[in-house]
């Protein structure tokens, strides 16, 4: 364990709240290093897959709490805030939702239901111990021509469950702060979208407090100034943002190994499975001091940056978008020992003035598209 070093939130107290998530195993106590880690460095912690749809109510009205009050009770021993992750998305939620007793579609009116008793429970459950939500995941499509992304809930119950799932939250715990997560939502295609969508849910009254930017991000893309802009525009429509999934892949991304695996270069594929080397590390670093600049810059807007894992052995990232590689994308090795980029944005923290890279000088390849 190196707990000697000097806690990361200690360095961005009253600046930023940064977070982590904790994955199944650390909720089950099999995992020390991931535990000292975040008991020792954040101070928010979001339950990777434990409080998923599928992970709280595996069948219908038998909820499983155990992982998510392990959870409660390490953020309340270490005095990190509590992210609840997610009420209503796609993927990790059970057919059951969705189905009769005989396996065929169930009706809206009970699908409705289902999705009022799974909000209420989780959330009173939790109310005043969970600060804030992902109230909905990742809705808007990818595509250019399309607006929502089709999904199962689109198909039972139509658009109306999204507003639903809003208030429904909100009247299980009035106190916490909801929101809309996303990737890619700072991006071209998606984001003069979601602003759209931000916008009609608040004209129509609903109550969405902030939207949470994932940052499933590279050391090249997105661009500063895409990021930038997009936090300038949440901003503008009376939203806080919160950096919700952050980690800096050093791998090359999935169109890229697509076109190396045509070109039979299937070694660039997995580059450094023996370590990272030096220069990169470093270029991480870099990456992850100018986000980090650009966050505290923007500190009235976004108040907390959630890291998706602790250690780079842990990440998503070695299994997708293809599986079994080594992925280097959080701030402590395998090992558990700080990197270079951990280094970085600590000391970018305890500067008196951050000395904020200007984003629009940095290069920017990425012209948003203009959105009624
Ligand atoms: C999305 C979800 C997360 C997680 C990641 C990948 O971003 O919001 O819960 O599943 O994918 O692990």
């Amino acid at each position: 364990m190196h707990n000697h070093i000097h806690p990361l939130n200690a360095a961005f107290q009253g600046k930023l709240r940064v977070g982590a998530t904790l994955g199944v195993k650390t909720l089950l106590g099999e995992d020390d290093l991931s535990e000292g880690l975040a008991r020792h460095h954040f101070d928010a912690f979001t339950a990777e897959n434990s409080m998923k749809p599928e992970s709280l109510q595996p069948r219908e009205g038998h909820f499983t709490f155990a992982q998510s009050d392990r959870l409660m009770e390490l953020a309340a021993q270490s005095g990190a805030k509590v992210v609840g992750h997610a009420l209503v998305w796609h993927q990790q939620t059970p057919e059951w939702f969705f189905q009769d007793t005989t396996g065929q579609p169930a009706s809206s009116e009970v699908v409705f239901q289902r999705l009022r008793t799974h909000i209420s429970t989780v959330v009173g459950r939790y109310r005043k111990r969970v600060h804030e939500w992902d109230v909905l995941n990742e809705v808007i499509s990818d595509q250019h021509d399309e607006f929502l992304r089709p999904n199962i809930w689109l198909d039972a119950v139509g658009e109306a469950y999204i507003a639903e799932a809003f208030r429904t939250a909100q009247a299980a715990d009035p106190h916490a702060t909801l929101i809309y997560n996303n990737y890619d939502i700072e991006s071209r295609v998606k984001h003069g979208k979601t602003l759209r969508f931000l916008k009609s849910l608040l004209d129509a009254g609903v109550p969405v407090h902030a939207v949470g930017i994932q940052g499933h991000w590279d050391l090249a893309d997105p661009t500063l100034a895409t990021i930038e802009t997009a936090i300038e525009n949440f901003a503008a429509l009376g939203l806080q943002v919160k950096i919700t999934e952050l980690d800096v892949s050093v791998l090359p991304g999935r169109h890229e190994a697509d076109l190396a695996a045509l070109q039979g270069y299937e070694t660039k594929l997995d580059p450094f499975p023996h370590g990272l080397p030096g220069e990169v590390a470093q270029q991480q670093a870099e990456r992850y001091r100018e986000l980090f600049a650009l966050f505290l810059k923007h500190r009235d807007t976004v108040d907390r940056v959630t890291l998706w894992g602790v250690h780079d052995g842990s990440s998503w990232l070695n299994d997708f978008p293809i599986r079994g590689r080594t992925n280097y994308p959080l701030l402590f090795d395998r090992a558990g020992k700080p990197k270079a980029a951990f280094h970085a944005i600590r000391n970018l923290a305890l500067e008196k003035e951050p000395s904020f890279i200007s984003a629009q000088g940095a290069q920017t390849g990425n012209v948003l598209p203009a959105f009624a």
